[in-house]
């Protein structure tokens, strides 16, 4: 049983929180511009995919699987969360050169991120493991790793193509 294709969604969703708080740390680590600049763009990318699997695939199932339960309205929050997220997102984009601003704006979008996933992985997480079975985890895994491949694929094409 290849384990490696992210069967397990709850480990797939932290693994990719793993790797965008490492981006943030480093981000605090460097003055250097460039190396900066590169940060941000890998965190944006790395954060619409997480959010756009999360968004289609994650949340509804979730949410399916919580009505009527106490852990139901988790979900909105953390919707509202991607909102704020999504929009420092297209600001930041908007800025081809890192200057203070940006960099001021990617520090609070650190922040919301790391606040965010904080929450996912104290609350809806643990929950989701409960409320939704294994074999439904299984299936949301196999169907998160595929979307995040396809994603990955369509956002960098996106990216190189507006980068001249
Ligand atoms: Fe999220
Ligand atoms: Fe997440």
């Amino acid at each position: 049983m290849p384990q490696s294709d992210g069967a397990d969604p709850i480990e797939l969703l932290k693994q990719d929180h793993q790797k965008v708080k490492q981006l943030f740390d480093e981000f605090e680590q460097t003055n250097n511009r460039r190396s900066q600049q590169r940060i941000i763009r890998q965190a944006l990318l790395e954060l619409d995919v997480h959010a756009g699997i999360e968004e289609e695939i994650f949340y509804p199932a979730y949410q399916e699987a919580a009505q009527e339960s106490e852990e139901e309205d988790i979900v909105l929050e953390a919707e509202e969360e991607h909102h704020v997220v999504h929009l420092l997102i297209g600001e930041l984009r908007d800025m081809p050169e890192v200057d203070e601003r940006t960099a001021a704006k990617f520090t609070v979008l650190a922040e919301n991120v790391r606040h965010h996933i904080d929450e996912e992985e104290k609350e809806m997480l643990p929950a989701a493991k409960r409320l939704l079975g294994n074999n439904r985890l299984q299936e949301l895994g196999v169907e998160m790793a595929r979307r995040k491949r396809e994603l990955t694929r369509e956002l960098k094409q996106a990216a190189a193509s507006t980068a001249m």
